[in-house]
């Protein structure tokens, strides 16, 4: 089919409030590795799909899957050896005590689990967020993230959660070095106000580097002296890695880790599956057996022997082509050269990153304004010269880069090059 009678049929057949990717829409239609390939046989260096982790359609992933298919798929109430080693392995990375693994299909899934979990154990539903956090598309997750329900078509923040600002060291509501303890105190007041209504527990989520938020490094030291903050009180801390785990901070295999905090509950996503669904919540036997409280978790789904099988060939390509240790040489590698275009070109307020995560914050001038219409046409622009990349941030003025964990100074090279050319037509 040709790309007209595709959007004829997407029109006609899916969901408007599905959106493209760029304004004149790209039909692909081979991945390998780091690139894309569409119809009329262009070659695309993807820098932003970070679910495809260790390289699109890498082969030992379609294999595994393929094996596994060929042999059996059924679900978590048999007794699998795929299932369990994988669950094994997973937990091995994890820090001590955080040794149960639950399975789910999506990170959407994960969070709306953790969320049971940390809720059953709190006795109550109060969760302090974010602003700015994604968390899911389910009702429970929009509930929780100010980046759906505080946007077009939201219906603002409920009752039970509490949203604190941004820790955003570059333009949120505290700036500069030093801001950690006025964001810290932003989590003490929503505690009181908490503590106020009930005696009984409550549950913080939030991303050890936000993602939809703008690929946002907290300030130093915040989320360790939050988590402790949290759990002084009682309250229980949610780590979301959906986006971020993985070794794709490159210093560490997990985000949190990288923040030298050790959460209650973890949950996991996108690069975990390779792009096939596939996603979990990891807590500790405490919380997994107050969970345990008579009614059966079924998921027919999450942890059947397919979906484990691909998860066990990505955690395996992770190390056999050593990408955790890739993510931190080519990232920092990346970052160095961005930070080059810094000087010369007005229009970038702030580079940032960690590994193969980075963002590049535009603004229009000294007063921060955000560059929202120049990062969409950057991002457009980039795409004619053949690289991928998207916008996020509350203010969509960030661009994102956190391409397959297969990304080379090659390729790291090229996207500087042409995101230079791109700014300096602007
Ligand atoms: C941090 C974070 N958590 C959870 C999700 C939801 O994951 P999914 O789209 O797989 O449901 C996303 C998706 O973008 C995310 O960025």
């Amino acid at each position: 089919m040709n790309h007209d009678k595709i959007t004829e049929l997407r029109q006609r057949y899916l969901g408007p409030s599905l959106r493209f990717s760029y304004t004149e829409p790209l039909h692909i239609v081979k991945g390998k590795g780091q690139y894309l390939f569409s119809t009329d046989g262009q070659r695309y260096l993807d820098c932003v799909n970070n679910i495809q982790h260790v390289g699109h359609c890498h082969p030992k992933v379609v294999e595994a899957a393929k094996n596994q298919y060929e042999k059996l798929n059924t679900n978590t109430r048999y007794l699998d050896e795929t299932i369990i080693c994988y669950a094994r392995d997973i937990i091995e990375t994890m820090p001590d005590g955080l040794d149960i693994c639950f399975f789910t299909n999506s990170g959407s899934e994960a969070n709306d689990l953790a969320l049971r979990i940390a809720r059953n154990s709190a006795k109550n539903n109060e969760t302090i967020v974010l602003d700015g956090a994604y968390h899911g598309n389910l009702s429970s997750l929009i509930e929780i993230s100010p980046y759906k329900h505080n946007g077009p078509g939201g219906n603002g923040t409920p009752d039970h959660v509490h949203v604190i600002p941004m820790p955003d060291s570059f333009r949120g509501k505290f700036r500069g070095e030093g801001c950690t303890e006025n964001y810290v105190q932003e989590v003490q007041k929503k505690i009181n106000k908490i503590k106020m209504r009930s005696d009984t527990g409550f549950t913080f989520i939030f991303e050890s580097l936000m993602g939809c938020g703008g690929q946002l490094i907290a300030p130093e030291g915040f989320f360790h002296k939050t988590t402790a903050l949290v759990e002084s009180s009682f309250g229980l801390c949610i780590a979301d890695e959906v986006q971020i785990g993985f070794g794709r901070m490159g210093s560490h295999f997990w985000g949190f880790d990288s923040e030298c905090i050790v959460p209650d509950i973890v949950t996991l996503g996108k690069s975990m599956g390779n792009g096939h669904p596939l996603s979990a919540v990891i807590t500790t036997r405490e919380l997994a057996e107050q969970f345990n409280n008579g009614m059966e978790y079924f998921n027919s789904f999450g942890g059947n022997p397919v979906s484990c099988a691909v998860g066990q060939a990505v955690m395996d390509v992770i190390k056999d082509e050593e990408l955790q240790a890739n993510a931190s040489k080519v990232g920092a590698y990346l970052l160095d050269e961005l930070e080059s275009l810094h000087a010369s070109h007005g229009i970038i307020g702030d580079i940032r990153g960690r590994g193969l995560f980075i963002g590049i914050e535009l603004v229009k001038n000294s007063n921060l304004e955000p560059a929202r219409k120049e990062a969409h046409i950057i991002v457009n622009q980039m795409k004619e010269k053949r690289v991928l990349l998207s916008t996020d941030g509350p203010d969509h003025n960030v661009i994102k880069i956190k391409p397959p964990m297969v990304f080379n100074k090659e390729n790291a090279d090229k996207l500087v090059n042409k995101l230079n050319e791109t700014l300096s037509e602007l």
